[in-house]
């Protein structure tokens, strides 16, 4: 496994490759879990090589807070990595990729980057457009692979795709979940005990709430789900919303030939996790 820090030097690996040799693109802000692993496996199914990119990502922050706590963890994932399918590994500096302008550039995303996560994270996808955009720019991947956890951040990748013609392939993976069912996420690590051994609740909720979406209006169940963390001890609700998967947009009865998921942001004292399920 090959890592690099510098443009240059990725790039200059990429194009020593043979010509047609295609390129799965896993990009990552480390604190790699086995979501992460499960990612590369495939990538290394459907392609020849494998790039891993591990990158805290400084513009899609709107807290300032969450960034300078985000987990580090590089050499734990150098190690997982070396023992996974990944041929190369980027990990540039914010100096390396945005040198003094730590700046993300303007998306118009044709209105999905104004639903849920939009409304609660200033900015946020516009700075994951602009990282996602210059990686793809650097690392020419055939498919780039990246986890349904975080569905609207994959509709959004997908219409920058589609808008500014990238030759990359987008593939959604399903969640990878805990034994109990809470999502993996870089983020759970931060979780208290008490707060770790509550979080299958989150999921949970959204069974239940699946179950109840056809038989009852989205307006019900949102309300059922607002109930059920209203006097949580540990976990304060941001937002649940059942939304058409392609426009983002909420619904309120279910039609049959459209497809539908459940999407929720829960507070864990300072520590946001998000999950979704398929309706
Ligand atoms: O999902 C993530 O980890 C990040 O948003 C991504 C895609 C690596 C961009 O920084």
């Amino acid at each position: 496994m090959l890592v690099f820090s510098k443009i240059i030097s990725v790039q200059q690996e990429i194009a020593s490759l043979k010509n047609g040799t295609t390129i799965g693109f896993v990009p990552t802000m480390g604190a790699l879990h086995e979501g992460h692993l499960s990612l590369v496996e495939r990538a290394k199914k459907e392609n020849d090589i494998v790039v891993v990119s591990i990158f805290v990502n400084p513009t899609q922050f709107d807290n300032a807070d969450d960034l300078i706590n985000y987990p580090k963890t590089i050499d734990k994932d150098l190690a997982l990595l070396e023992s996974s399918y990944c041929d190369i590994v980027f990990t540039p500096t914010p100096q390396e990729i945005y040198n003094n302008d730590i700046q993300s550039q303007s998306y118009d995303f044709d209105g999905l980057e104004l639903q849920m996560e939009g409304k609660f994270r200033d900015g946020h996808f516009n700075g994951v457009g602009t990282i996602v955009e210059r990686l793809f720019e650097i690392v020419k991947p055939s498919k780039a692979y990246f986890g349904e956890k975080d569905f609207q951040q994959i509709q959004i990748v997908r219409k920058m795709v589609e808008k500014r013609n990238l030759p990359v392939k987008i593939i959604a993976c399903p969640i990878h979940r805990e034994k109990d069912g809470l999502a993996m996420s870089s983020r759970n690590v931060r979780l208290t005990k008490e707060q770790r051994a509550a979080a299958p609740f989150i999921y949970k909720t959204l069974k239940k709430a699946k179950a109840k979406f056809g038989i009852k209006n989205a307006s019900e169940v949102v309300k059922w789900v607002g109930n059920e963390f209203k006097n949580h001890p540990l976990f304060n609700l941001e937002y649940f919303e059942i939304a058409d998967e392609d426009t983002l947009l909420s619904v309120e009865t279910k039609n049959p030939t459209k497809k539908y998921r459940a999407f929720i942001a829960v507070f864990a004292g300072k520590i946001r996790l998000i999950d979704n399920i398929s309706l």
